[in-house]
């Protein structure tokens, strides 16, 4: 069978082109441009990547339209129900679900890089007791490159594993010790007997001076809203992660600006803006005036949590998490909670607006999870630090698949330039 190709015709020149059809597994295939601009002298302009495949992937699939999502051909719900994150953090970086005694020695490798550098402790004191916990991830997650030089040959595979363990191991420690800078409580050593959610739990909650009981309705439900936040395709910051990758920084740099992409309310800041947006509406009958206001093009509220621009259809990650909450708030917070009800009402509500409809606007990840973490009782301002934490298997996942990459090249998009043509510089005296 003939190669299929993609022909593009200049109507202007008459000139063509004949592209190759790059084949996908499973959903869109893509038409490889790479000779465009050197054989018809014209770059593609595609801004926010509507239509571009950035690289190939065989990590996450997601198909938009159906609502599915797949990490390594596996469907969220089925690891949502039987897997766990540890489980998934495996399946994502080695590409299968590991057996009884791999997934006891990964998970001895993780618990084992769960420490900080006692001097990277100090470095909390550096930062305002009310810095914003995302603020000081920012920061220490970057500045492991200053700790870890034994794992920053990047060209190195023994390296790159060794450098992923320590992120994914020690995010939670990182996390915690975050939260417990910005209450002014002592940091809490991690405990290798307990699992990876309730050793996050424990480093939070517990103090010195009184024993703390790990909630398991707490720590399961946040190991399963982990699974869902591991990975999801090429979105803002894990693009962010691979092309700073693609310059070769470490991968510790990679992951802190990937934390940086997360932390905008458009991307994963997103669940904690949604908190603040319930606690503003207040009440269901403010709920038309904030409708209005995210109709209004000359207002620039939105209703966070909803809308994406992948899923033209549920999430399957909200329908998941939405199911959960109920379980959640009945066994933990207060099931009649008035913000729950008013996420119900909302979600209702805009569900049969004509404008969410048209625009095919749903919830997504980040309208519910908030909930949940506020009856496990974390804060607010910790909700994007839980997202982060999860989404550093994904990251760290997806650098290791670029930078493992035989033609991996530094990327460098070209622009659209419509600044003002050639011009002589104006001595001050004329201007
Ligand atoms: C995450 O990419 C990922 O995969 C991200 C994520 C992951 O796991 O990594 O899934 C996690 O970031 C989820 C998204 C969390 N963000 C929010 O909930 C913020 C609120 N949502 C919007 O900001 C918006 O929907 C985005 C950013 C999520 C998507 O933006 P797009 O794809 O650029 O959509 P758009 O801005 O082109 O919107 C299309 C239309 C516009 O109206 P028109 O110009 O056609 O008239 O829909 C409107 C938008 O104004 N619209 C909304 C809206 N989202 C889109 N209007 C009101 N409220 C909203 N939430």
């Amino acid at each position: 069978m003939s190669e299929h190709t993609v022909t593009i015709t200049d109507n202007k020149t008459g000139k063509q082109i004949e592209l190759p059809v790059k084949q996908s597994t499973i959903g869109p295939q893509a038409v490889d441009i790479g000779r465009f601009f050197r054989e018809m002298g014209y770059f593609t302009f595609d801004p926010g990547f509507l239509s571009t495949a950035s690289c190939q992937s065989a990590l996450t699939y997601l198909d938009g339209a159906k609502g599915e999502l797949l990490y390594r051909g596996y469907p969220i719900e089925q690891l949502a129900e039987h897997s766990s994150f540890l489980e998934v953090a495996h399946l994502m970086l080695y590409g299968e679900l590991p057996g009884k005694n791999q997934l006891e020695s990964f998970n001895n490798i993780i618990v084992r890089h769960s420490m900080l550098n006692e001097s990277l402790k100090r470095l909390f004191g550096g930062f305002y007791h009310d810095a914003h916990p995302m603020a000081t991830m920012v920061g220490v997650v970057g500045s492991l490159s200053a700790f870890y030089h034994d794992s920053t040959d990047i060209h190195n595979s023994d390296h790159r594993k060794i450098a992923g363990h320590r992120l994914i191991a020690k995010m939670p420690t990182i996390a915690a010790a975050s939260y417990k800078h910005s209450i002014g409580e002592p940091q809490v050593y991690p405990d290798n007997s307990l699992s990876y959610t309730g050793n996050l739990l424990n480093m939070m909650f517990s103090v010195p001076c009184e024993p703390y009981q790990i909630d398991p309705v707490a720590e399961k439900a946040l190991d399963l809203i982990f699974i869902l936040h591991v990975d999801h395709e090429q979105n803002a910051s894990t693009s962010t992660v691979r092309l700073a990758g693609s310059s070769l920084a470490n991968p510790f740099a990679c992951i802190s600006s990937g934390i940086t992409a997360l932390w905008g309310p458009a991307h994963g800041g997103a669940n904690e803006a949604v908190l603040n947006m319930l606690n503003e509406i207040g009440d269901v009958n403010n709920i038309p005036k904030f409708l209005a206001r995210a109709k209004d093009k000359n207002d620039a509220f939105r209703l966070i949590g909803f809308g994406h621009r992948v899923y033209k259809n549920y999430d399957p990650r909200a329908r998941i998490i939405r199911k959960m909450c109920h379980e959640v708030l009945a066994k933990l917070g207060d099931e009649n909670d008035p913000t729950f009800e008013l996420a119900l009402k909302l979600e209702e509500i805009a569900l049969n607006d004509e404008y969410f409809i048209e625009r095919k606007l749903y919830p997504n990840v980040d309208f519910y999870s908030g909930l949940i973490y506020k009856a496990i009782g974390i804060p607010t301002n910790m909700f994007t630090v839980m997202f982060a934490i999860a989404r550093t298997v994904g990251w760290v996942a997806q650098w290791m698949e670029m930078i493992s990459e035989d033609n991996q090249r530094i990327g460098r998009p070209r622009q659209l330039y419509t600044g003002p043509t050639m011009r002589d510089y104006v001595d001050i005296n004329e201007r």
